[in-house]
């Protein structure tokens, strides 16, 4: 998988994917992540890639024609790349969307900025409006390394063990939250690992694993309930729980 990052802050992408499960991805050839510099697609001698918004107000907007011919030369003969600006305006990118990126062959990402991105350029050139949640940030460029790594880490042959991106929280528990974790030691200033844990009865330890999940999802995140993938035990738990 390809992606390319428009941004008018290169610099920034010096360090998020040289760590860890992101790095390795890129050195074994899984994914290849390009950075690319805005100012490069300015034909003017002060390279300006923004100016003031039509109609007054705060901030500047990002120009259009920069982000237009940045997009002409990086989508490639292929034609198949799916051109995505990041933006607070955009459709939640959730882990649903990580399963549908990592799908994609080619990605160009244009990172947005806070006061915006002239609007023709997203009817002319981009496919996709995605954020990453309901929180201002100043730019795209952290959205984007959110898009890059959720979507690298589900990437056949990017994670050391297969079987870890299904356990996460939002896919492996069908939809909730994961239970706690424990290592050695057995106590650790006064506080005990759950017997269970340590009595290694398959059996017990998933069903309390179950049940930790149900649990934290119901307190901390009752949206994911309605959507999560639940038994009648489940069901049965849950309303136990909710009479309590
Ligand atoms: Cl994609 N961009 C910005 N600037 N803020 C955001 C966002 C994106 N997603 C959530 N907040």
């Amino acid at each position: 998988m390809r992606f390319d990052i428009v941004t008018i802050f290169p610099e920034y992408f010096a360090g998020p994917f040289d760590h860890g499960i992101i790095r390795r991805a890129r050195e074994a050839g899984v994914v290849d992540i390009g950075v690319h510099d805005l100012r490069r697609w300015t034909h003017d001698r002060h390279q300006v890639v923004d100016d003031r918004p039509f109609g007054g107000g705060a901030g500047m907007v990002l120009k259009p024609e920069p982000l237009a011919e940045a997009v002409e030369a990086l989508r490639g003969e292929s034609g198949n790349a799916v051109v995505v600006l990041t933006t607070p305006q955009g459709k939640l990118f959730d882990q649903r969307g990580a399963e549908r990126f990592a799908r994609f062959d080619h990605v160009v990402l244009l990172c947005g900025r806070y006061e915006g991105v002239d609007e023709r350029v997203v009817e002319a050139v981009v496919d996709e409006e995605v954020s990453i949640g309901d929180v201002v940030l100043s730019g795209g460029e952290l959205a984007a390394c959110v898009v890059i790594d959720a979507t690298v880490r589900l990437l056949p042959g990017a994670l050391g063990c297969e079987r870890s991106a299904e356990e996460d929280s939002f896919s492996g528990q069908g939809g909730l939250l994961d239970c706690p974790h424990y290592t050695r030691p057995a106590e650790f200033r006064g506080m005990r690992v759950p017997d269970v844990l340590l009595g290694g009865n398959h059996g017990e330890i998933a069903k309390w694993r179950r049940r930790q999940s149900l649990e934290r999802t119901l307190r901390r995140r009752p949206d994911l309930l309605e959507r999560a993938d639940l038994s009648e035990d489940d069901r049965r738990y849950l309303d136990k729980l909710k009479a309590t």
